[in-house]
């Protein structure tokens, strides 16, 4: 073979092999549909998944007594148990155990605030009252959850929220983990958090479904933000330290990239900055900057975003990313899901 003709032959390898490498990742990718909040659904097809999105639950917030269960937060589910957050939880899942009988699959994401103040009581609840529901389904922590307390005078010494949520729903990730492919998992993983000086157990972690990658990430602070309120507070915390959240966000955006899938981010905390009194309510403008910067270095990686904490529902755009903010489900008679639809074909 002559020089020229071997040039030729290998050029057009090249250019095989780059097309090969550019329609796999075409291949893999999902598309996310909005459906809406409470809306009809379309009639399956093979293949397809829906993805209901609650958040905002606040099981243990509606009663008289701010001590769900027995006394103190680490407590046990005997004594007083109820409320309209528990009432609302029980609708909820009446409505999407009603979509699953028509023959759909479902997949649950749940994005913080399970409880009102964190009490294991009320993780215990919300456990409880999730075993009925008859489809796989995904919590993660909010604010709300993460630093445990039942009234201004008994409030936990740390932020044992983290270590409540695996306490409780431990073997739920368990299970998870033989259905979907799990790229990372941080729970399990001491994280020193130089902020509180404590140890934090952040509840990052993602996996894929269709191809698609869904990346769960904890904003949530482990230091006391304001010490004339128990709890945490509502502010972000981007967790920046090597095993923290941004870090593990920019590693998952890189393998989705490398492995051309297609990105859902779920937090808590919209990408949002809301400050009134000098109060930060979700991001400052110097970690929402942070945040942009890093999602743009990621073009069209990451699609679509859902988050609760505000207790509305709107639609926006951050850094090319669809946001959907989902009202709470307490706020709701009959429960409040917003609804997507996932195929490689629609
Ligand atoms: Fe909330």
């Amino acid at each position: 073979m002559t020089l020229g003709l071997k040039k030729i032959y290998g050029f057009i390898f090249l250019l095989a092999q780059g097309l090969f490498s550019l329609y796999l990742p075409l291949a893999a990718q999902a598309r996310l549909k909005h459906l809406g909040l409470n809306t009809r659904l379309p009639e399956p097809r093979d293949g397809d998944w829906f993805l209901a999105h609650a958040t905002d639950l606040h099981v243990g917030q509606g009663l008289k007594h701010r001590d769900y269960g027995m006394p103190g937060f680490l407590d046990s589910l005997e004594g007083l148990t109820g409320g309209v957050g528990t009432q609302r939880l029980n609708e909820l899942i009446e409505k999407l155990n009603a979509v699953v009988r028509e023959g759909r699959k479902v997949l649950v994401i749940l994005s913080g605030d399970l409880t009102d103040s964190g009490e294991l009581s009320e993780f215990m609840e919300v456990r409880r009252k999730l075993n009925g529901l008859s489809v796989p389904w995904v919590p993660l922590m909010g604010n709300h959850d993460t630093w445990p307390y039942t009234s201004c005078e008994d409030e936990a010494p740390a932020a044992l929220g983290d270590i409540l949520m695996t306490k409780v729903f431990g073997d739920v990730f368990d299970t998870l983990k033989q259905y979907f492919q799990f790229q990372g998992d941080q729970r399990l993983k001491p994280c020193p958090d130089p902020l509180s000086g404590q140890v934090a157990y952040l509840q990052n972690f993602s996996f894929s479904l269709q191809g698609r990658r869904f990346i769960f990430l904890d904003f949530n602070p482990r230091y006391h933000v304001r010490l004339n309120e128990p709890g945490i507070g509502p502010e972000v915390c981007l967790h920046a330290q090597d095993c923290g959240t941004i870090g593990f966000l920019e590693k998952q955006l890189q393998e989705a990239r490398k492995a051309g899938a297609k990105v859902t981010l779920i937090s808590h905390h919209p990408p949002q900055v809301f400050k009134i009194f000098g109060k930060h309510y979700a991001f400052s403008r110097f970690q929402k900057k942070i945040l942009k910067s890093l999602l743009k270095r990621y073009p069209g990686v990451a699609d679509s975003w859902l988050c609760g904490h505000f207790h509305r529902s709107f639609r926006y755009k951050v850094a090319g990313v669809r946001v959907f903010e989902t009202g709470a489900n307490i706020g709701r008679n009959g429960g409040l899901v917003r609804w997507f639809i996932l195929n490689n074909n629609n």
